[in-house]
């Protein structure tokens, strides 16, 4: 619903608000979600998409770990961040600048082993779209605010990446874990999904 009002998909806030929280943003890489090091062994071997990756905590992590890398992201400043953190690691990724509210976000964008999605909610349109981005039994990684996490001026209601929003993906993925934990900064959760055969 909120994301009808809102009509676009913006998580947290506009493009001019992250590229200014990046462009702002000091010192080196941060380090990986805690979550996805958890669950690494979930993760199939190959290629991975880093949906709305920020300045690439986890795209860095898992090159690092061997993985082949693509960055998306609509924050030019974000994947520039990212760029350097490559190149001073000597690594490689494909970056690409987009917009996840257009309704084209990933035309083209090809077939992958895993979709990671961290700190970020897809609205559930789109959600459904990412089966056929992803090859047989691939994962599906989603982790961030849940439902119970503390809604604020920062964290909108419509941030927080609710259960429902998997409702559509019943007969393409297979649960491998639904976690929801608390601690003081709030509830989040962790959603891992594999590919099944249609
Ligand atoms: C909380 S950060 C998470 C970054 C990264 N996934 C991580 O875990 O460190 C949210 C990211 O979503 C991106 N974002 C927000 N709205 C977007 C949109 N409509 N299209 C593409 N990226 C978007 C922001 O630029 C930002 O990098």
């Amino acid at each position: 619903m909120a994301y009808k009002k809102r009509g676009n998909m913006q998580y947290m806030g506009n493009q001019s608000f992250w590229d200014q929280k990046f462009e702002q943003r000091s010192g080196g890489i941060m380090s990986p979600e805690k979550s996805l090091v958890e669950n690494i062994n979930l993760l199939k071997l190959g290629s991975v998409l880093d949906v709305a990756c920020g300045d690439g905590r986890n795209t860095i992590y898992l090159a690092e770990l061997g993985y082949a890398l693509t960055g998306i992201d609509f924050s030019s400043k974000a994947l520039v961040r990212l760029g350097r953190f490559l190149h001073e690691k000597k690594l490689k990724a494909y970056l690409k600048l987009v917009d996840l509210s257009s309704e084209q976000a990933f035309d083209g964008m090809g077939v992958f082993d895993n979709i990671v999605i961290n700190h970020y909610r897809l609205d559930a349109s789109k959600l459904s779209q990412l089966a056929e981005h992803l090859s047989e039994d691939g994962i599906l990684f989603v982790s961030g605010f849940g439902e119970h996490h503390r809604v604020d001026e920062r964290i909108r209601s419509e941030d927080l990446i609710r259960i429902s929003d998997f409702d559509g993906l019943k007969d393409q993925f297979e649960w491998l874990k639904k976690e929801a934990t608390r601690d003081e900064r709030g509830g989040f959760v962790t959603f891992i999904l594999k590919k099944v055969k249609a």
